[in-house]
């Protein structure tokens, strides 16, 4: 599948205009990395940086995260990284968040034991929503060591042009992960 052999495989949904998965892909060539952006502006950005530097573990896919979800063998993943997904911030709306019973059944099918699933977010709404469906299903486990944990950007962490903005306009990020069980 990559142009290199690769230890692991990591997805990003989502990825905008794609500084993290490039800097991830960049810093780990030894872990494979998928990413997905239907948004056409996002995805010409990302071909235009791999013009100029190719990464060959890195993958990009331009259609809905959930074709690729359900094309993906079972246990095939070891992380799923979902960065400040679509927020839908209106109650009437949140049914249509990327967060739901259908796509977290997709996540834990297609995750390893043990796999990590993370999720930023700065709408808190959005937050608590994630938290609780998570443990509603019962197989994701919320890795938090204390209580500012969640507040702590990721190990490494580049930040996304989207959490930029929204630090610029005063909203606070919150950072989990979940361990598929
Ligand atoms: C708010 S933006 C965040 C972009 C980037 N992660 C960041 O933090 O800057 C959400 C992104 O998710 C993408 N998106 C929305 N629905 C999606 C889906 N079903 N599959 C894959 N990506 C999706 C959008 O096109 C958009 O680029």
């Amino acid at each position: 599948m990559f142009k290199t052999q690769v230890s692991a495989l990591q997805l990003e949904i989502g990825f905008g205009g794609g500084e993290h998965l490039l800097h991830r892909a960049t810093v780990a060539p030894q872990i494979g990395f998928i990413g997905v952006e239907p948004f056409v502006n996002g995805m010409a950005k990302m071909m235009t940086a791999l013009g100029k530097t190719p990464l060959a573990n890195l993958k990009v896919y331009d259609d809905d995260a959930t074709r690729l979800l359900d094309w993906l063998p079972s246990a095939s993943l070891d992380g799923i990284d979902l960065l400040y997904p679509d927020p839908w911030p209106k109650k009437k709306h949140w049914k249509r968040r990327f967060v739901g019973p259908a796509n977290l059944a997709r996540f834990a099918r297609v995750l390893k034991a043990g796999g990590r699933f993370r999720f930023a977010s700065d709408i808190d709404s959005y937050v608590n929503w994630t938290l609780l469906a998570c443990r509603h299903r019962g197989d994701f486990e919320w890795q938090a060591r204390d209580a500012a944990d969640w507040h702590r950007p990721y190990a490494g962490w580049p930040g996304t042009r989207y959490e930029a903005k929204a630090i610029r306009e005063g909203r606070r990020p919150a950072y989990l992960t979940f361990i598929r069980q």
